[in-house]
């Protein structure tokens, strides 16, 4: 247990060495927008997307420096989709990662165009990594991945749902349709990208894996709303309560908390049962999903 967990923040310290040489640096122009970037990719966050696509690549026995770009682009986008929800136009909150949020620390205009160059730049580091070890048809179908996850039809879709059901009361289907949405897919997609970046993946292991990434993307955004309710501001580093000020449709608010809680742990079993072909190769995976229903931030 103890050498997973080391081998866990390996991939946290992999990942954020790779964060910092693709941002551009702070004294480049313009340098006001270069600062945004950093300050909101580098903040502490708990980087589960990039150790998602470690742990994924460990399964097909991926070499790590092969794996550094996809998961350097999994968190560039994610980071851009925290700025843009935090934004007045959208949860309008002043507290990310245990700071002030990107417009508050910067301005909102700074703060839309480092979301909008930070997604950018996601895809400029999967277009042109030399590291990854795979065919441009491979790389192609890899920057799709990314791309779908993103887009309309997975995080910026579910944020579009997740705006247009304030103060509505949604019914289980459409609640988890917005969840594997605004949060699932680019989950999802960190577990298809580490797959991928294996050249000889046959199609059986990856449909395996992305069903597990399927049921952990779900239960994560779950244990989201739990702990909305359940902890506190300095433990969250973001504020405690805001879906509840904000009346916005959770887990919690459809089902009560300890529904939420049981739909958690069946996810979680659902993931860990998907696994069960994959021998210890697959234990970072299964402890990364323990550590999503257990967390308390
Ligand atoms: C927060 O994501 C936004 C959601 C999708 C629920 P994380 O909980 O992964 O945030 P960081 O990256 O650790 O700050
Ligand atoms: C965020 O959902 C999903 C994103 C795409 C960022 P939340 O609005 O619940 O995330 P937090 O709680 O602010 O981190
Ligand atoms: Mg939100
Ligand atoms: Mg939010
Ligand atoms: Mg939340």
């Amino acid at each position: 247990m103890e050498q997973l967990k080391n081998l866990l923040q390996e991939y946290q310290s992999c990942v954020e060495t790779a964060l910092d040489k693709w941002l551009p640096a702070s004294n480049l122009q313009p340098q006001h927008l270069h600062e945004a970037m950093r300050y909101a990719v580098l903040g502490e966050g708990k980087r589960i997307r990039p150790v998602l696509v470690y742990a994924t690549g460990h399964v097909f026995d991926v070499n790590r420096c092969a794996l550094d770009a996809p998961a350097s682009a999994v968190e560039i986008i994610h980071a851009y989709s925290l700025i843009h929800d935090d934004l007045p136009a959208m949860d309008d909150d002043d507290l990310r990662r245990g700071r002030p949020t990107c417009h508050k620390a910067f301005d909102e205009a700074t703060a839309i165009l480092a979301g909008d160059s930070l997604q950018a730049l996601a895809f400029h580091i999967l277009a042109h990594d030399s590291n990854m070890i795979i065919s441009a048809d491979q790389r192609i179908r890899m920057i799709d991945i990314l791309a779908q996850a993103s887009g309309s039809r997975g995080m910026a879709g579910g944020q579009a749902i997740d705006l247009a059901s304030v103060g509505k009361e949604l019914n289980i289907t459409e609640l988890e349709n917005m969840h594997i949405h605004k949060t699932g897919a680019l989950i999802r997609a960190s577990v298809e990208l580490g797959a991928l970046s294996q050249p000889d993946i046959d199609p059986e292991s990856f449909d395996r894996v992305s069903h597990f990434a399927k049921c952990i993307g779900l239960a994560f955004q779950v244990q989201d709303d739990i702990l909305d309710i359940e902890s506190d501001t300095e433990t969250l580093g973001k504020p405690q309560g805001s879906d509840m000020q904000r009346n916005k449709p959770t887990y919690p608010n459809l089902l009560g908390l300890d529904s939420a809680k049981d739909v958690a742990k069946q996810l979680h079993e659902e993931a860990i049962s998907g696994l069960s072909d994959f021998d210890e190769k697959a234990d970072p995976l299964r402890c990364i999903a323990d550590y999503i229903v257990q967390r308390n931030k």
